[in-house]
């Protein structure tokens, strides 16, 4: 397998594309799509909910016997447990949501055209808390990450079925975080497509790199790195980390804007969260 040296002369391997910037939204998932399954052929869309484990058959073995005794079930079990502790004024999280919060994790993050912004699962379950007197929690693990796990586990099996309304704000949101994902940045001066498109199968150091098609199916992931749960901002703050860019704040307006657009771009894949990942 071929491997990318971590330096600034990769970056002459890289010949990030980025999409035509007048391509609506379904034309992007279109062309994202054919482009990985032209470059792992043989690959089922749905697969991509496995990430890196889609693609190599050494890591999805160790990763299969991992997954028999799930290292993330006592945080679900928390989360469902969190979910459904009633606050100190009576109401729930269920109160907060549409469906009571259940099978609902599909839709996310959507457009609020009320306040013309996007909104993630994360900032909703922090939301529910301080309209009901509760202090919000941190943002990228430990009880937000339960709780989010727990609710996304409620849709497992419904396919990521994300909307850009036809709202001119949508628009711009989801091609800010489309520029986000192509965009280079940090010292070594690498985008997500330069890594997770354009080179995914490829070896970085000692991980293959995942495909993005499929990348927000299965979040909050558990991480055998971080030994519990994450959110998704955390992972972008990581792999901003990993090209010594300075990672933006958890739910800042240019994460749930990548998120938006990152998972549109899985549409059409099913929820299996959480899972496991190195
Ligand atoms: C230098 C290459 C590199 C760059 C640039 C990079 N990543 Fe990653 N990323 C990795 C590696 C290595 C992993 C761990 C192996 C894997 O799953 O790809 C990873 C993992 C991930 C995962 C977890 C995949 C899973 O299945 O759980 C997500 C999501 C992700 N990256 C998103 C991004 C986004 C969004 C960006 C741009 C902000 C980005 N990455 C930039 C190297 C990179």
């Amino acid at each position: 397998m071929r491997k990318i040296a971590l330096t600034a002369t990769a970056v002459a391997l890289f010949a990030g594309l980025p999409l035509a910037a007048q391509a609506t939204p379904a034309d992007d998932l279109k062309s994202f799509r054919e482009h990985f399954i032209k470059m792992f052929p043989g690959v089922p869309l749905e697969e991509y909910k496995n990430g890196v484990y889609a693609i190599n058959a050494d890591a999805r073995s160790s990763w299969e016997a991992i997954e028999e005794f799930p290292p993330y079930e006592d945080e679900l079990e928390r989360g469902g447990e969190l979910f459904n502790t009633p606050f100190a004024n009576g109401k729930t999280y269920a109160s907060c949501f549409p469906n009571g919060g259940k099978g609902i994790r599909q839709n996310y993050p959507y457009f609020d055209s009320a306040s013309g912004k996007v909104k993630t699962l994360e900032q909703e379950i922090n939301e529910c808390r301080t309209t009901n007197g509760e202090k919000p929690l941190g943002w990228n693990k430990g009880d937000i990450a339960a709780i989010s796990a727990y609710m996304a586990s409620t849709s497992n099996g419904k396919k990521l079925n994300v909307k850009v309304p036809n709202d001119p704000r949508a628009l711009e949101a989801y091609n800010r975080g489309k520029q986000f994902f192509y965009a280079k940045r940090g010292q070594l001066n690498l985008s997500c497509a330069n890594c997770h498109y354009d080179n995914a199968g490829r070896m970085v150091r000692a991980d293959t790199l995942s495909p993005a098609l499929g990348h927000l199916s299965h979040f909050p992931v558990y991480r055998l790195k971080w030994n519990g749960l994450g959110t998704a901002h955390r992972r972008y703050g990581g792999c901003n980390k990993q090209v010594r860019a300075k990672p933006f704040p958890a739910q800042s307006d240019e994460y749930r804007a990548l998120e938006y657009f990152h998972t549109y771009m899985s549409n059409g894949i099913s929820v299996n969260a959480p899972s496991s990942r190195k």
